[in-house]
């Protein structure tokens, strides 16, 4: 892959899971990181075991001024923001009939109003330094539905609109923007259902690979989108699912 070297990147939801798996690519290849997360103490483990190559930045990715606070942080501290990595995100889920609006903004507020004012911030710095490069984590959710998931469904779908728009609006800027979907993860996120072995086995009849992506397997993708090697890459959504989408169809293969 392309160098990179002595870029700056930021990555939100880099405590833990996907963003963290993106972190540590980032620093393997050289690149100044700040991580955004909620979670301060996870932060300044991060910050203590690579000084001057990571800042943490306790940020609610909910929460404007917390935003403009990150990009201000990453720029002053390592003079600039060449990538983006828009990942925080979580869901409380609810049958539709009986899920309170309180649930419903929870989750609408951190995965979609969370990336779009990142979006927002991150380019606007961008704009009027050469440009760059932003990825966001959407889901697999944002095609196919999921039970008691109307809310993180609806707003994932939204993800990648907004993906779509922001690539349309500032490729005159020289910024690319893309979506990664991925499919099943192995994170704290996804681990309360698949460490329940029915629940898992569920997903695994419905998984043509048979397993959970590792979040180490998002990586990879991440860091390709925001690369020069995908210089013409942009608006995209890349599936990173172990071939879940395309597993629709009943499976014949046993019948013959
Ligand atoms: N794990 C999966 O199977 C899977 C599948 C598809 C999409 N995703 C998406 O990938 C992203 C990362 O998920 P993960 O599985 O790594 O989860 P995770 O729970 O391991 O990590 C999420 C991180 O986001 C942080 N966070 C939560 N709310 C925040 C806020 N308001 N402001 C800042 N940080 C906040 C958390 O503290 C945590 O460190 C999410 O957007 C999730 O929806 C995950």
């Amino acid at each position: 892959m392309t160098n990179l070297s002595g870029k700056v990147a930021l990555v939100t939801g880099g405590a833990s899971g996907i963003g963290y798996s993106i972190v540590q690519s980032l620093l393997k290849a050289n690149i100044k990181v700040a991580v955004a997360d909620l979670n301060s103490e996870k932060l300044r483990d991060m910050e203590e075991a690579h000084k001057g190559n990571l800042i943490g930045c306790v940020t609610n990715v909910t929460k404007e001024a917390d935003i403009e606070n990150l990009v201000n942080k990453t720029v002053e501290t390592f003079g600039g923001l060449d990538y983006a990595f828009n990942v925080a995100g979580a869901s409380k889920a609810g049958a539709i009939i009986d899920q309170s609006v309180e649930d419903w903004d929870f989750t609408v507020d951190l995965c979609l109003k969370g990336v779009f004012l990142s979006v927002k911030h991150e380019a606007r710095y961008m704009k009027d330094h050469g440009g760059g490069a932003i990825v966001n984590i959407a889901s697999l959710n944002a095609h196919v539905p999921m039970f008691y998931g109307a809310a993180y469904s609806s707003a994932k779908a939204g993800v990648e609109m907004l993906t779509k728009n922001a690539a349309l609006e500032l490729a005159q800027n020289n910024i690319r923007v893309n979506a990664i979907l991925p499919g099943l993860v192995a994170t704290p996120l996804t681990s309360g259902l698949t460490n329940v072995e029915a629940i898992n086995e569920a997903y695994m009849e419905r998984i043509p690979m048979r397993r959970a992506g590792d979040p180490d397997e998002m990586a990879g993708p991440a860091l390709f989108l925001v690369s020069d090697d995908a210089s013409y890459v942009n608006g995209a959504s890349l599936i990173v699912d172990g071939a879940w989408a395309v597993s629709g169809y009943p499976d014949l293969s046993k019948f013959m």
